[in-house]
């Protein structure tokens, strides 16, 4: 799979043209087509208003040597990047067996707006890299596509802005791959991804990207008192890992540099342990790593684009088993803050494991800023569904700005309240707190629980993306990783600018 990019207009061959179109850019467009196909002008604007999702495709009567089939791709009002994103890859999901793909940026691009530019370009480029993602990885054979990896991508932008754009479209692959490297993740079966296994992918990334990694022994684990994740495996035949991932940039003094923590919940299956969870849909939480999986990426992404900050992610990892040895509810347990926890509900295990990554992250690393992401209760799922995950932060200004980088990336959050009358559920009668606080409020108490494992960390986020990890996708059937999270964390890191917080 390669991308290119041209400002040579000559096109040859057979393949896929996809023109995307917004209203402001319609007319100039409209006329282009007509031209090219020798539909009237008059007829092309009854069939395509250029709304969003719409899409319309001819056979060119009059291109030069160019015998494939061109998509007018509707955008909606404006250029935006997530319109484009989303109907470029539409367009190059939909025919997977076309080996070519143009896409024609040439009348939809700003003059003189490099920024702008810059993120149409990668939009492009990832709406091709994501339209081009294959689910079937476990298929022995997957007739009548063309081969994964084979598929060209040709950007058309102005000469003139050739080498913005290069820069551009070079940000467009490593988000993309960042997010396939996501899906991938989260699509694998949980016997595809062991704890063990997971810290094999981290520690080949970190060697082939660019940050260190740090993988503790069950031993270590015991020896530090990580008693809130050797909890939840303990009723688990396999090892938990914990992975710790460090991206440093070369040649410039960190301590001027900006630090970033992140943690991510690594639950490679979700079985409630004795609790347990009804088998109906159990399949899908095989998912329940998605945070980790995203803390992951966006280190592979950070440490790609060289950004200019120092980033530590933290990844907890286990699977929650029901077994002989596993955590009863009741069980009290002790955490590495120092605190014990009564173990009400074993399906709420993600708190636990989240507990001592926090509590690590800020005692050993202590960054200016601590963000975690888990597929933490199905609450924030009833609460917002999946337009956005829930956001809970003791920090105004850091909740700002993640929903900026939510609303740049396409990837929504949405802010609920940290409420000290929400801890109330969570006291317990017989150790520090409890991990289960009841249906009411749901997201919030799991989000209170873990604010008493920050150490009073100024600026702190948590993100439960319960209900964004996963969505039917049209190309298969039943549900698929979206790959959510890794744009909005890696936009937001962008926006930092290198400058300390
Ligand atoms: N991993 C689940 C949450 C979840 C459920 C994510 C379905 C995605 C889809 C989490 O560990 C869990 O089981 N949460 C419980 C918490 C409850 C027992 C306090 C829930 O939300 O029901
Ligand atoms: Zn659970
Ligand atoms: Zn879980």
């Amino acid at each position: 799979m390669t991308v290119h990019l041209t400002g040579n207009f000559e096109i040859k061959g057979n393949g896929m043209m996809i023109v995307p179109v917004a209203a402001s850019t319609l007319e100039a467009q409209l006329g282009a087509a007509a031209a090219l196909s020798g539909i009237s002008l008059a007829q092309l604007s009854r069939d395509f208003q250029g709304k969003a999702g719409e899409k319309l495709m001819f056979y060119p009567a009059s291109a030069d040597g160019f015998s494939g089939q061109f998509i007018l791709a509707g955008l909606g009002e404006t250029a935006d990047p997530q319109p484009l994103r989303q109907a470029v890859r539409e367009a190059v999901q939909a025919r997977p067996e076309i080996a070519s793909v143009w896409v024609d940026l040439r009348l939809l691009l700003p003059e003189n707006r490099p920024e702008q530019l810059t993120a149409l370009v990668s939009a492009a480029v990832e709406g091709c890299l994501l339209g081009d993602y294959r689910v079937g990885r476990f298929k022995t054979a997957d007739p009548g596509k063309a081969e994964a990896g084979e598929r060209q991508f040709t950007l058309l932008v102005d000469a003139s802005q050739l080498s913005t754009a290069r820069i551009a479209a070079r940000r467009g692959e490593v988000l993309a791959g960042a997010q396939r490297r996501v899906m991938d993740l989260v699509n694998a079966p949980s016997n595809q991804k062991t704890p063990e296994m997971l810290s094999d992918i981290a520690r080949a990334l970190g060697k082939s990207c660019g940050f260190s990694t740090t993988l503790l022994s069950r031993e270590a684990m015991e020896t530090l008192g990580l008693g809130g994740l050797l909890a939840v495996n303990q009723g688990s035949t396999l090892p938990p890992a914990f992975i710790i991932m460090e991206y440093r940039p070369k040649g410039k003094s960190a301590q001027n540099l900006p630090h970033i923590g992140l943690v991510g919940k690594g639950v490679t299956f979700d079985t409630g342990g004795i609790s347990l969870k009804p088998s109906d849909n159990l399949q899908y939480l095989k998912s329940d790593m998605a945070g980790g999986a995203v803390v992951i990426a966006t280190m592979e992404a950070a440490a790609r684009l060289s950004l200019p900050l120092q980033l530590t992610g933290i990844v907890p990892a286990t699977d929650n088993m029901p077994d002989g040895a596993a955590l009863n509810p009741g069980d009290v347990i002790h955490t590495y803050s120092g605190q014990t926890v009564e173990v009400i509900d074993t399906d709420a295990e993600g708190r636990l494991i989240l507990a001592d990554g926090l509590a690590y992250l800020k005692k050993h690393f202590d960054p200016e800023i601590m963000i975690d992401l888990a597929t933490l209760t199905g609450a924030a799922v009833i609460s917002l569904g999946s337009e956005a995950a829930a956001l809970f932060s003791n920090s105004d200004a850091l909740a700002g700005s993640l929903a900026v980088a939510g609303e740049h990336s396409g990837e929504r959050v949405w802010r609920l309240p940290l409420f000290d009358g929400y801890s109330k559920a969570i006291d317990s009668a017989i150790a520090d707190v409890k991990n289960y606080g009841g249906k009411a409020a749901g997201a919030a108490t799991a989000a209170k629980f873990l604010e008493k494992f920050i150490d009073n960390h100024p600026a702190w986020a948590h993100l439960d993306i319960a209900g964004m990890v996963l969505a039917e996708s049209g190309g298969a059937p039943g549900r698929v990783a979206t790959g959510y999270g890794v744009r909005l964390l890696t936009v937001y890191l962008e926006g930092l600018g290198g400058k300390k917080v």
